[in-house]
Order: structure tokens, then sequence, then C-alpha cells
């Protein structure tokens, strides 16, 4: 396993359980890198977005540490959690999540909204380069629902990246979109995060997907079974297969 000296991430021996009988993870320890764009495979049920949620803060341990932006989660109370997340974390799901009310410009602001306080000018001066840099500029009036799948992701990535988070958590950006959209929104998240110097954290299905990430976790029964850097999606296949139980 990595051990990077400036990890954004450190899981050392984590464990969840729900109940008595689920154990979603087991014994996972993992280290992503500042700057990494690593992507989570795994079979359905293997404990990907688990894997996600208890990295990001949203969900708790129910063993070993959580180390997000130098600071040990699992010992913090849900507002220092709740706050550490808001200032440090950005996530895209696969299903958006924009404000349907609110327009583009405003889902972008709003985690800088939400934290009780209007943009500051830097802040505004980076959101306008991150919409247009994403090519949005001209919808920044539009709602989401005038919007098509991939670029409505593209405001969600945008917003994600509003707060210069320290990691962008990703579960399934790709899973609602056609094949084109799909490859627009990893470009764009790819070369985004790369060039302003995000981790990135992303849960996939798709092997054309992780092809594009630095480093593919394998993970299957809640335990990392390959660790390997960036491999083609043939090679991701390849090592998806070899995580099946033959049946
Ligand atoms: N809240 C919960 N209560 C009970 N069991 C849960 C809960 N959340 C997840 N699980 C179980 O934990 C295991 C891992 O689930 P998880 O959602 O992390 O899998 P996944 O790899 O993301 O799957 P998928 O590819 O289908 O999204 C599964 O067996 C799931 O049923
Ligand atoms: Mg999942």
């Amino acid at each position: 396993m990595s051990t990077s000296p400036n990890a954004v991430i450190r899981l050392d021996g984590v464990s969840k359980r729900y109940g008595q009988n689920v154990t979603a993870l087991s014994g996972v320890t993992l280290d992503v890198g500042a700057g990494e764009f690593t992507a989570i495979m795994g079979t359905s049920g293997s404990g990907k977005s688990t894997l996600m949620h208890v990295a990001a803060g949203l969900d708790s341990a129910t063993e070993g540490t959580v180390i997000l932006d130098g600071v040990d989660i699992t010992s913090l109370g849900d507002k220092q959690l709740t706050e550490l997340r808001r200032r440090r974390v950005g996530f895209v799901f696969q299903s958006f999540n924009l404000v349907p009310t609110l327009n583009i410009l405003e889902n972008v602001e709003l985690p800088i909204i939400l934290d009780g306080r209007k943009p500051s000018r830097e802040e505004r001066d980076r959101i306008r380069t991150l919409i247009d840099r994403l090519g949005l500029g001209a919808r920044v009036s539009h709602r989401p629902s005038q919007l098509s799948g991939g670029q409505q992701q593209r405001v969600a990535i945008a917003r994600a990246l509003a707060r210069k988070p320290a990691v962008i958590f990703a579960d399934e950006p790709t899973g609602a979109l056609d094949t084109r959209s799909s490859n627009d929104v990893l470009a764009i998240l790819r070369e985004t995060t790369r060039d302003l110097g995000h981790s990135v954290v992303m849960v996939t299905h798709d092997p054309a997907a992780a092809a594009i990430a630095d480093r593919i976790v394998f993970l299957s029964d809640g335990q990392v079974r390959a660790d390997r850097g960036n491999i083609s999606s043939d090679e991701i296949s390849r090592a998806m297969l070899a995580l099946e139980p033959v049946a």
C-alpha cells in the first residue's frame, strides 16, 4: 500500500458494519495522495459507496481511523465534521443533486452561501472562471432543468470545485449519462482537477471511466484486492473479472 507523506485521505484498518450481519468494509488501509485521481472499482455490493462515505465523513467507521485533510475525523463531533466537509470536500453524484429552483450561478455559489456569507471577490472570479472553463458561460441564468444531463453534471463539478476542496468525491458521476456526455464530463473532471491540483476519488462501474485515473483500487467483499496505477480499460476489465468468484 502506498504511504504518501502528504496524503489527503488516510484510512487505517477501517471496518464498517451494519447491524450484526453486514460487513460492508473490512480492515481497509489506504492512502490517497494530494493531487491524485483515484478510481474505486468493484462489483455491486463490494463496498465502494461505503468506502467513499466513510472517507468523506458522511458515515462513521465502526473500527479504524480516517484522516481527512490532516484531521482525524473519527474524533470529531457532528458539527465540526459538517464544517470540515463543507470547507474541504466537494461531492459529485450520479443524480447531479442540483437545486431546481436556483439558476446555474446560484447552484455553483451554494456551498459558500450555505456557509452563511456572500462569495468574496476572489471566489466570484474563481467561480466565473470555472463556469467559463466548463463551457457554461452562456448558461449562468438558466435553471438546471434547461440543461442536458452532461451540462448539469458540469455544473455539479463547478459547484464541487467552488470552495477549493482538498478532495472531490464522485460516486458514479457518469452513471446517468450517455457515452458522449460521459467522455465529456470525465475529460473535464480530469483536466480541471489536474490543473487546479485537487485530489479526486471516483467510484465507477465503467472501465473506460476508471482508465482516466492515476490509480485504481479494486474492492471485493469490503476489502482492497488490488491497487494498480494507470492501466487501460481492457486491463481494468480483466482485473475486474479476476475479482469475481468463478461460478
Ligand atoms: N445502510 C445500510 N444498511 C445495511 N446494509 C448496508 C447499508 N449500506 C450498505 N449496506 C450493505 O453494505 C454492502 C456494501 O454496500 P455499498 O453500497 O458500499 O456497495 P457498492 O459497492 O457501492 O455497490 P453498488 O455498485 O451497487 O453501488 C452491501 O452488502 C450493502 O447491502
Ligand atoms: Mg454504490
